[in-house]
């Protein structure tokens, strides 16, 4: 397994001794609660990922309380209350949600996988828990759970279940890649409203820091999508450089041609050392001043020099919920904006593991999220962690092994091409 000794992967054995855990715990504690009325769940995924060793790639368990004891199970019970089945991949994006009690999160979580998924891969639910009290605890164990739960290490088989195999050979091929309607109009709304708070309550037009302004962004932050692309061009372990908000209105762009490698020494290396996904918030037209990107100049491994021009350069188009994320040191600008309106864009910027970011890093989100968080804020790797007594060798194999699975997969995905 690819994990700390404190997450877990999905439906591993691991997983599964944690949930007795809590539930047998939990069922104690809330033994008034619960009134002894029985309950019982199951749930079972197909196409799991194969280092996972799944019979027929199918992880499955369930839970039975009789109203005293708790049985937890590798199988799963045809005849429990509540049973869920769908794909694995889905299935884990949603175990990794964190605040499932809070109202209306589950219906935005489910909208949100139908934004990534597709309405074919989400979780089929049927039956349910009569009991308040039975629903409240095994939201509870959603939450304890998805704090420790990572995501799949499988870059190959993750990047298929998401359908960006073809993205991510874009990406190598072209230095960028769009990923259209990654998350859902209500969703992108909710963002801009939260990015517009934001910049208004600082009164300016530009805003770093933009993960510690509210729970959409953090949420934004751990689009699985967005997580794939970064994990295939910057490796696993890479952290938050920035993440900002700007705010535009009519006229000339004015971010001029550049790429996003400060201080990179030229020629550029080979491999990618930065990433930057930016989130379109309304539709992105020529007109609206998208982002002009040069497919292809991240080759040259250079920046570009004053008075160079922009030939060969394709205005970013893309409905409102897309994302576009370009990497390698790939030429590109803040296009004009001939149209009224504003263009609120976030941008989200990150760097390989063993570079420095520009943002300090803030640890105050971690407890209502997954590791997934943790890993872009560099809590899972070795770095600026040794101690008087050490190295933090735990943490340097995890990423090392990581590293290695991720570069396997990664060849892959561009050899099968
Ligand atoms: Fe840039």
């Amino acid at each position: 397994m690819f994990t700390l000794p404190h997450q877990f992967e999905f439906l591993s054995d691991a997983w599964l001794d944690e949930a007795r855990r809590f539930l047998e715990r939990e069922t104690v504690q809330r033994k008034d609660r619960l009134g002894g009325r029985p309950f019982s769940v199951a749930e079972r995924f197909i196409n799991a990922p194969p280092h996972m060793t799944c019979a027929d790639n199918v992880a499955q368990w369930s839970m039975r309380y009789d109203g005293d004891k708790v049985t937890v199970a590798r199988e799963f019970d045809e005849n429990a209350d509540q049973r869920i089945e769908g794909d694995y991949q889905a299935a884990l994006t949603a175990a990794q949600f964190v605040g499932l009690l809070a109202p209306g999160a589950m219906k935005a979580m489910l909208r949100e996988l139908r934004a990534v998924y597709g309405k074919d891969r989400l979780p089929r639910i049927a039956g349910s828990l009569p009991d308040p009290q039975a629903n409240e605890l095994m939201g509870h164990l959603h939450d304890h759970l998805g704090r420790r739960t990572v995501e799949n290490p499988d870059l190959a088989h993750r990047a298929a279940a998401q359908g960006l195999t073809a993205n991510i050979r874009e990406m190598e091929e072209t230095g960028y890649t769009v990923i259209e309607k990654a998350i859902s109009p209500d969703f992108a709304e909710d963002v801009r409203h939260a990015t517009l708070r934001a910049l208004s309550e600082h009164n300016t037009i530009s805003l770093q820091w933009m993960l510690y302004h509210g729970r959409e962004i953090e949420l934004l932050a751990l689009n699985p999508k967005m997580m794939t692309l970064i994990d295939a061009s910057l490796g696993r372990g890479a952290v938050i450089a920035s993440l900002s908000a700007i705010r535009k209105g009519p006229g000339p762009g004015f971010i001029p041609n550049h790429t996003d490698y400060s201080h990179v020494p030229e020629p550029y290396p080979e491999f990618a050392m930065t990433g930057v996904g930016v989130w379109a918030l309304e539709d992105w037209t020529a007109a609206s001043g998208p982002t002009w990107i040069i497919p292809g100049s991240h080759r040259m491994r250079r920046a570009p020099r004053p008075g160079e021009g922009h030939n060969g350069g394709v205005p970013i188009e893309m409905p409102k919920g897309s994302a576009v994320y370009f990497t390698s040191g790939v030429w590109h600008w803040q296009g004009d904006r001939t149209e009224p309106g504003e263009r609120v864009t976030l941008h989200m910027h990150y760097n390989r593991g063993i570079l420095r970011s520009l943002e300090p890093k803030k640890v105050d989100p971690l407890h209502r999220n997954p590791p997934r968080l943790g890993e872009m804020l560099g809590e899972d790797d070795w770095f600026d962690k040794m101690a008087g007594i050490g190295r933090d060798h735990v943490r340097f194999q995890h990423m090392l092994q990581l590293h290695k699975f991720t570069d396997q997969k990664k060849r892959e995905i561009l050899e099968t091409a």
